[in-house]
């Protein structure tokens, strides 16, 4: 495996396979790995706020035997107070990892080129490969097999669209995408995901209406609005994504038992309505457990290299 995890195509299928083997393992037997990373500490670099993405780094890690710090804006505001490259040398002296979330993706890239310890992005404007990670996990166990079912992406091509497309290009997952013009995944995206895609039979399609892209999907995925750092438009974006709501209405037009996935935090009533939240069909709370069990793996990985 490569040093530092920033995007899902740093890893090759087997590397997948093998991160959702080792996750499920340590799912099952979670005493087995108590002593896995003992005395390992990681750094979390957070310019962001975050639950899931905060807490699972932090039990995962204690899980595992070892600690973490966490390094929100206030200690260390990344190229303001100090070089991008000096934190990452500093914080190689001490710690035997780093997670990292940004607003630029490319302070995530800086840091990993010059930390000596593994970095792992834990959101960028760009990507957020370790929800990817856990979310096809979290299908895996669902659906047992992934290759050949049909996901359909609502809403906006942001971060966690992007990471969804690269993993499911690699698994053969078929992706449909619909979003309001101007707000498709980019085309270094698309065209990267669609040329893995060539490789392992997946189909990727953008649509501009939402009933167009759910039709006979197995699996409806979809993430708020407005993310972080797009606050000031989102009286904006509640207007140009209305109806890219996922709804009843919209889930009838799927398959029967289709599952409904977001990365939480959800705005509830905008992009996904309580009613399918709380559905039978809805898998967001087993998605958000498994951010635990699928980090613990990545860790295991990627610390103990
Ligand atoms: N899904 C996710 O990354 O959640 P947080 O922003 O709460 O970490
Ligand atoms: N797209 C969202 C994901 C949050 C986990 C954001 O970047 O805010």
């Amino acid at each position: 495996m490569k040093k530092d995890l920033i995007s899902i195509t740093d890893l090759s299928i087997s590397e997948i396979k093998d991160i959702f083997s080792l996750s499920s393992k340590v799912k099952k037997n979670k005493k087995k790995y108590s002593q896995a990373l003992f005395g390992k500490t990681i750094a979390l670099i957070f310019q962001k706020p975050s639950l899931r993405t905060r807490v699972s780094f932090e039990v995962g890690i204690k899980q595992l035997g070892g600690s973490a710090i966490y390094l929100g804006r206030e200690e260390v505001n990344l190229g303001v107070r100090e070089a991008v490259s000096d934190v990452a040398k500093t914080l190689s002296r001490y710690v035997d990892g780093i997670v990292a979330r940004t607003f630029e993706h490319k302070y995530v890239v800086e840091l990993a080129k010059y930390a000596d310890v593994p970095v792992i992005n834990g959101l960028s404007d760009l990507l957020h490969p370790c929800q990817a990670l856990a979310d096809i996990f979290t299908l895996e166990e669902k659906l047992k097999k992934v290759k050949g079912i049909r996901l359909a992406y609502i809403g906006d091509g942001n971060n966690v669209c992007n990471s969804l497309l690269h993993i499911s290009a690699k698994l053969g997952i078929n992706v449909n995408v619909a979003s309001p013009m101007g707000y498709s995944p980019g085309d270094d995206t698309l065209s990267a995901a669609r040329s893995i895609a060539d490789t392992t039979g997946a189909k990727i399609n953008v649509f501009f209406d939402a009933s167009s892209a759910v039709k006979d999907a197995d699996v409806i995925y979809t993430d708020v609005w407005t993310s972080m750092g797009q606050e000031e438009e989102r009286e904006k974006r509640i207007e140009i994504f209305k109806d890219f709501q996922t709804n009843k209405a919209l889930l009838s037009l799927a398959e029967k038992d289709c599952l409904v996935m977001h990365c939480l935090p959800a705005h509830r009533g905008e992009e996904i309505t309580e009613e399918v939240i709380e559905s039978k069909n809805s898998v967001i709370f087993d998605q958000a457990e498994n951010r635990l069990h699928v980090q613990k793996a990545i860790m295991i990985k990627l610390l103990n290299r």
